[in-house]
């Protein structure tokens, strides 16, 4: 492997990043979380037990790795506790394996009361958010007023600006979305309980990478959400509120761009959706169900059905770009088994124009229909492969074409859930 390796969503978020960095984990010291919050759902499995994971970082299971929370991520403190506890009682020692920044924002109740009245507000042009409260804990770091995890450590530094912000905040869901406001005691009950549970573990985050670098250690950064929620470059408004793409690892946790050696791009071997938004190649008939239910596509950590599509080479190019990606990890080629044809998006075309990288403005974008190629599927199974060879000649073809649509080669491909159901290209092994 090589020494530091990013590793994220090349797409609408739930490509299994979550999967390929528990697996990648094994030659690593540090895995990174650096933007995003307890949006996430990250799936492990690891032989047939399952596990998510949403603001812990899906390195935890690895004795030896530290698990690092860096200054982008927005921490609920409850969120955090309570992931902590459903680890501990499987036995994983996470406070052992756990640093957060204490730059890192939190993620308080009057956000999750501000996301779910906002979008309650919006109607049918709501975001699709997971309610979480990520949206309105980032505006308040962007606003300079937001509480922090250095914050939460100093009882009466906290409970001032507490004060201050819950008087703001309160004024906003009563006065304008006319709901109930928030009240105070039981967010200082949670921080105290946070306060006592985490002071150990919080950390300088940018001096820790910068020495753990120093030291040769091998280091991945586990992205959240994917490129195309990016604040500036995803599908906005329809979009997550940080930096999803490979510039965020730098910002997010203050280690030095120069020192990224690889960069993987996580992509199902389809498309999928979750939430509102613009989603050119969405299937809205029986193919769609079909992948929908052969892929157990449902949200890890709302529940919600996700929108199911073909693969978008479009789409993807633009990630490649953002992310200046070095390899493709393909996922899910599994749920495609078994269907008589398979479409690739190339191009999008409204009216007499037609894109190769997607249009910036999401409404023109909403408009763009989708110009395929057809692929022949393969009727054997791929469920569980783990050599190139034993693919399919068809799903060999198709994984190409993908690549070579992208521009960006193939290093991994993953053919079932669980971490061993993978297949490593030899030059992906090699190189990295
Ligand atoms: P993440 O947010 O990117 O980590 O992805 P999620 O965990 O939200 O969603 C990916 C889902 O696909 C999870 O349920 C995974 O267990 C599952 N998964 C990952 N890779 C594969 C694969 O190759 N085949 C199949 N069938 N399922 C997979
Ligand atoms: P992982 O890391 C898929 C989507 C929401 C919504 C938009 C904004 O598991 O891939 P937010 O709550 O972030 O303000 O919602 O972003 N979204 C995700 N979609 N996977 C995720 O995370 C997501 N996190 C947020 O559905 O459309
Ligand atoms: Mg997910």
């Amino acid at each position: 492997m090589a020494k530091t390796m990013v590793i994220l969503g090349s797409q609408w978020g739930d490509e299994g990043k979550g999967k390929i960095v528990d697996l990648l984990t094994r030659h690593a010291q540090l895995v990174v979380r650096f933007q995003g919050g307890h949006n996430a759902g990250h799936t492990l499995v690891i032989d047939g037990n399952k596990l998510v994971l949403h603001l812990i970082p899906s390195g935890i299971l690895h004795e030896g790795v530290k698990c690092v929370l860096g200054q982008g991520v927005v921490i609920s403190p409850r969120a955090l506790m309570d992931e902590i506890d459903l680890l501990t009682n499987k036995g994983i020692p996470v406070l052992e394996r756990l640093l957060i920044s204490s730059a890192a924002t939190l993620v308080l109740p009057y956000h999750v009361a501000l996301d779910k009245a906002r979008e309650q507000a919006q109607g049918a042009k709501a975001v699709g958010t997971t309610c979480r409260g990520i949206g309105p804990a980032y505006e308040d770091k962007v606003a300079r007023r937001a509480l922090r995890m250095v914050d939460l450590m100093d009882p009466e530094q906290f409970e001032q600006k507490l004060d201050k912000i819950l008087e703001y905040h309160n004024f906003v869901l009563t006065q304008y979305y006319h709901v109930e406001p928030v009240a105070k005691e039981p967010i200082l009950k949670e921080a105290e309980e946070a306060r006592n549970r985490l002071k150990r573990v919080i950390t300088d985050v940018p001096a820790l990478l910068a020495a753990s670098y120093a030291d040769k250690a091998n280091i991945v950064f586990e992205g959240a959400q994917g490129a195309l929620l990016d604040i500036d470059h995803g599908t906005y408004p329809y979009v997550t509120s940080s930096n999803t793409t490979a510039g965020g690892v730098a910002t997010g946790s203050g280690f030095g761009p120069r020192f990224i050696d690889e960069i993987i791009g996580v992509t199902k071997a389809y498309c999928t959706r979750v939430g509102g938004g613009p989603f050119p190649t969405e299937l809205k008939d029986d193919i769609g169900k079909h992948i929908a239910q052969v892929g157990k596509e449902v949200g890890a950590t709302t529940g919600r059905p996700r929108r199911c599509g073909w693969f978008d080479a479009v789409a993807m190019r633009r990630s490649s770009q953002l992310n200046s990606l070095s390899w493709l990890a393909i996922t899910k080629l599994d749920v495609l088994d078994g269907l008589k044809e398979i479409k690739i998006c190339t191009r999008y075309r409204y009216q007499d124009q037609e894109w190769d990288v997607p249009p910036i403005d999401a409404e023109l974008l909403a408009k763009c229909e989708p110009v395929y190629e057809s692929w022949p599927g393969w009727q054997e199974s791929t469920q569980g492969l783990r050599a190139w060879d034993a693919l399919p000649v068809a799903a060999q073809k198709y994984l190409n074409r993908l690549a070579e649509l992208v521009g960006t080669p193939i290093g991994m491909v993953s053919t079932g859930a669980d971490r061993h159901d993978t297949i490593m290209l030899d030059h992906f092994t090699k190189q990295s």
